[in-house]
């Protein structure tokens, strides 16, 4: 199937060298990243501890790049504030979390705060189907939250097939995203189905980060 999009890298920072955080960064950007993806977990809406905004700043204060970050908490309502201020451009919030979401997306349109839905795998397209008109991003969940370095769920192709043909019969200003498992071959299925970002850590963190941004990258025209 070819393809002719404009293909978007988002490295996820979780798997880099955290002891050359900003080396890391400025490679990634050199080498063609088009955003930062920053994954947030605080051991209740996932069994995993990672990163809070200290890091977002640090991250911050080495690239102009878009930070998009990954809010795996339980209270996204009460902390995103703090992760807008620590520097992040938009938010990504999960379906899941325990909150009312209208609520939550209302409120931060009001403070001018740009914001994305995610699904996890079990969640169905249709179910956020009326949430994404104000979104910037859908990203879905290509593997359950919480670890970097975990297979590839097929099950989440159809869910951007059928995402991508909601957004364009509706115009719909919002990107589709896929993050979990990403690697060339399995990035290659994502994009063809419909996926506008494409969110790896292992596989460019674990691998020469130039090589394979870029060919992350040439999935848009293949
Ligand atoms: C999973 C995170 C992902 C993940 C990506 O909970 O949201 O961003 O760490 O890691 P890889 O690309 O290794 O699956
Ligand atoms: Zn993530």
């Amino acid at each position: 199937m070819n393809v002719n999009r404009e293909v978007e890298v988002s490295p996820s920072l979780i798997s880099c060298d955290l002891a050359n955080l900003g080396n890391q960064v400025v490679l990634c950007e050199k080498f063609g990243a088009g955003s930062f993806h920053l994954d947030v977990m605080d051991g209740h809406f996932v069994p995993n501890l990672t990163m809070g905004p200290d890091l977002i700043k640090a991250v911050r204060k080495v690239t102009d790049l878009r930070l998009e970050t990954h809010l795996m908490i339980e209270r996204p309502d009460k902390y995103y504030r703090m992760f807008h201020e620590a520097g992040s451009d938009l938010l990504l919030v999960h379906y899941e979390s325990p909150v009312d979401l209208r609520h939550l997306f209302d409120g931060m349109s009001d403070e001018n705060i740009d914001y994305g839905l995610v699904i996890n795998p079990e969640t169905p397209f249709s179910r956020v189907k009326d949430l994404i008109n104000e979104c910037k991003v859908l990203l879905v969940m290509s593997v359950h939250p919480g670890f970097s370095g975990q297979s590839f769920i097929d099950s989440s192709l159809p869910k951007i097939k059928q995402a991508r043909k909601y957004i364009d019969e509706n115009h719909i200003d919002c990107r589709i995203e896929i993050d979990g498992g990403i690697n060339y071959e399995n990035g290659k299925k994502a994009v063809e189905a419909g996926a506008d970002i494409l969110v790896s850590a292992s596989y460019i963190f674990y691998n020469d980060i130039a090589d394979s941004i870029k060919k992350l990258k040439s999935l848009g025209s293949t």
